[in-house]
């Protein structure tokens, strides 16, 4: 079995992409365009993976067969912090219901190590539960990976979670299949290169910094 990576061949995300790409886009439509792919991309993941059940309904007409969401399987969104709440903010509308766990993380830009500084994963989380995790950028694949073995440690298998990262590297990828080689991964756009600072590259600069239209941070 190797790595399910899935962009969904949609003009809309398309659309939305290239507005994050382009770098005369102002932080207020890099929000929008963000949100938009976090709508989309969390609707693409949801096709062949919430649980349904096909029931009959009764129109003013005449009964038929129909479609309903189980509304007794909880489902955990996972954003990673900062730029994962701008995909979660689209993807929040078209699973409201779900309750949320905030991960922060931060790469050192000089070796690209990811560092979590906040962990709201709950202690535990049910055998049924579906994780929805919103990485914006998987450029090593570093920063996913600890949220899937935080995950993990708390007994998530990977079908019962898919990834929406807005765009991802082809190295990055190799790095998180090699770890988790199950898993299901939704993106827009898959980038051939990381430059010697660990950016994807076309890529669309620091995801967090232009959306919410920071300088780039100092480490400490
Ligand atoms: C960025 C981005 C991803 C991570 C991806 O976060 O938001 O979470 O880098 O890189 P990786 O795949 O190499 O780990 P960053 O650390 O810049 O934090 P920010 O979202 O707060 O800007
Ligand atoms: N994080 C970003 O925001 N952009 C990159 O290119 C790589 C990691």
């Amino acid at each position: 079995m190797s790595l399910r990576v899935v962009v969904p061949p949609h003009p809309l995300i398309g659309h939305s992409l290239t507005l994050l790409r382009d770098l005369q886009t102002p932080p207020a439509q890099f929000a929008t365009a963000m949100a938009e792919l976090g709508r989309w991309l969390t609707y693409e993941a949801l096709r062949d993976w919430i649980p349904h059940q096909r029931v009959s309904v009764q129109t003013p007409l005449a009964s038929t067969e129909g479609t309903l969401v189980d509304g007794t399987v909880d489902l955990l969104a996972v954003p990673i912090l900062r730029a994962g709440l701008g995909l979660w903010q689209g993807g929040q509308t078209v699973v409201p219901q779900a309750t949320v766990a905030h991960m922060g993380l931060r790469r050192d830009e000089q070796s690209a190590v990811a560092s979590v500084y906040l962990d709201c994963l709950p202690t535990t989380i049910g055998e049924r539960v579906g994780v929805l995790v919103f990485d914006p950028m998987l450029a090593t694949g570093g920063s996913l990976l600890q949220v899937l073995e935080r995950l993990q440690a708390k007994g998530v298998q990977v079908d019962r979670l898919r990834v929406i990262t807005a765009l991802a590297a082809q190295a990055g990828l190799k790095h998180v299949g090699e770890r988790f080689p199950q898993l299901t991964i939704y993106t827009a756009c898959i980038d051939p290169d990381l430059d010697s600072q660990y950016r994807i590259v076309p890529g669309l600069g620091d995801a967090g910094d232009r959306l919410y239209g920071t300088a780039p941070q100092p480490q400490s």
